[in-house]
């Protein structure tokens, strides 16, 4: 029989980071993308990554997601290193990503974009169910179920029969953050996801990226100052590749290597 102070000896790693970057260093050729960065995104948080353009953050990205490998450093979740870490990993590490090419199936409806973001849950995933294998019928009325719900909660399930090319581009910025949301991640990984919006459209999804943290922690590597600043918890600040400040808005906003490196840039 296990008691209280027996399961709290067993607790794996409590309170570690939902991923940690450590001493990461990408080089092109001859020129370094990354050098000896390190962040640690908390769970429950929105870890923001700011820089200047050309400063390494979709390289980080990148590194975070699988698509770059590093040439040094490593990468961890809840304390265990993830080693070679490959894109369709992902999922089964309870990551999601959005990516700022948006990624969506033009030939199917918004819902059947959802339900292939949902794989992680499904046992004999999407295309199981569209063959109709046996018992794979509840589970893809459970998948629509659930792809409708993360479509509502982005308030756009009207949209659900539409196809994604006849939408105006925020609300396929919603159909891709949905896709992402349906597989119920821990971590949520999002590059630029203000690009192309609106003032309005960017106060929208800011406090919809801030809601998420009830769910999960998000990584949010972004351009627009402003956004980061409302809805971050903490920020990694990087200039030609080197993390040149940490810390929360406030301690950001006022420090001197961040406003010498944006200035003269357009925020
Ligand atoms: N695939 C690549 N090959 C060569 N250089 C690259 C590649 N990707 C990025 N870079 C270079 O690495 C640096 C960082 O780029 P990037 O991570 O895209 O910055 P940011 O997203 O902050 O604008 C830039 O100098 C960029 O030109
Ligand atoms: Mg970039």
């Amino acid at each position: 029989m296990s008691t209280d102070l027996d399961r709290s000896a067993v607790r794996p790693e409590q309170g570690a980071p939902d991923l940690e970057l450590s001493h990461v260093t990408v080089r092109f050729g001859g020129l370094v993308a990354l050098s000896d960065a390190s962040l640690s995104v908390r769970p429950r948080t929105v870890h923001g990554v700011i820089g200047p353009n050309g400063a390494g953050k979709t390289t980080l990205f990148n590194v975070a997601c699988g698509f770059v490998v590093p040439d040094e450093g490593t990468l961890r979740r809840r304390g265990e290193e993830l080693g070679r870490l490959r894109p369709h990993q992902l999922a089964g590490h309870g990551i999601a990503r959005t990516l700022q090419g948006l990624g969506l199936f033009d030939r199917v409806t918004v819902l059947e974009n959802v339900v292939t973001g949902a794989d992680r849950h499904a046992r004999t995933g999407f295309l199981g169910a569209m063959l109709a294998l046996p018992g794979s019928w509840r589970e893809e009325r459970a998948l629509r179920e659930r792809a409708m719900a993360a479509l509502d909660s982005l308030g756009i399930a009207h949209v659900a029969g539409l196809y994604p090319a006849s939408l105006p581009y925020p609300v396929r910025k919603r159909v891709a953050l949905a896709r992402a949301l349906v597989a119920e991640p821990e971590l949520l990984l999002l590059d630029e996801p203000a690009s192309g919006l609106s003032a309005d459209e960017m106060e929208e999804l800011g406090d919809l990226v801030a809601g998420l943290t009830d769910r999960m922690s998000v990584l949010l590597v972004e351009h627009h100052m402003d956004l980061v600043m409302r809805i971050c918890d903490e920020i990694t600040v990087l200039d030609f590749g080197r993390v040149i400040a940490h810390g929360s808005p406030d301690e950001v906003r006022h420090d001197p290597a961040v406003l010498a490196a944006y200035l003269g840039e357009e925020v």
